[in-house]
């Protein structure tokens, strides 16, 4: 079903997410797969980036990732610098409540997104960037059917070594391998 899985469902992120949000992006453990300067991040600052980047840009689409049974907020997917010339697409996703890592529920919702971006936006290609210390990411972006397409070479220095990889799923590839969350 449309933006819902067995265990979760996707809604549309909204201002009144903001602090939730800025507590996820501000942890450090979560920070340092995700943040390429591993700064804190004042409330300002995240109000600013919610305003102008994830609510109200033409280019990005968020949804927080809902768990169905306890209609507890865990995490953010998100398709960014979507090229509606080239229909391509970035995606993001963060598991911001860490006692949910390893549960398969990060699956869950990119299916979801990868769902929403290839049947009904008709996205030609979704790519991201993932950090190559990330097992556990590049293990489920892999499952899903991404693949390595290159490598930023040492574009990330992240205690004390040099890291990055970018991958990328083809709209065609995805429909062939089938992982259409029903
Ligand atoms: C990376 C991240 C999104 C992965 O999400 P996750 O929910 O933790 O991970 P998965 O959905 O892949 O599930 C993890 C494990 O649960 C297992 N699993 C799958 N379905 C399951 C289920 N129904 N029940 C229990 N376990 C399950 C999987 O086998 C998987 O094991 P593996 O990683 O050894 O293969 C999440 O850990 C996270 O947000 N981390 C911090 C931020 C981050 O790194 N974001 C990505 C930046 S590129």
């Amino acid at each position: 079903m449309l933006f819902e899985s067995s265990r979760v469902r996707l809604r549309k992120m909204t201002e009144e997410d903001t602090e939730l949000y800025h507590r996820w992006r501000n942890d450090i453990e979560v920070m340092q797969s995700t943040n390429p300067s591993l700064d804190v991040y004042s409330i300002e600052a995240t109000k600013e980036f919610v305003d102008t980047v994830i609510l109200n840009s033409p280019h990005s689409k968020s949804y927080i990732i809902m768990d169905k049974d306890n209609e507890i907020p865990i995490g953010i997917v998100s398709l960014i610098n979507m090229d509606y010339k080239n229909r391509n697409a970035e995606c993001i996703i963060d598991i911001g409540e860490k006692e949910y890592w390893g549960q398969g529920y990060g699956s869950e919702g990119l299916k979801l997104l990868i769902d929403f971006a290839f049947y009904e936006m008709n996205l030609h290609r979704v790519s991201l960037k993932v950090f190559s210390f990330n097992d556990r990411a590049i293990r489920l972006y892999n499952r899903i059917g991404f693949q390595e397409e290159g490598k930023s070479r040492q574009s990330l220095f992240r205690n004390g070594d040099w890291h990055d990889i970018h991958m990328g799923l083809l709209q065609k590839e995805y429909f062939e391998t089938q992982i259409k969350t029903t």
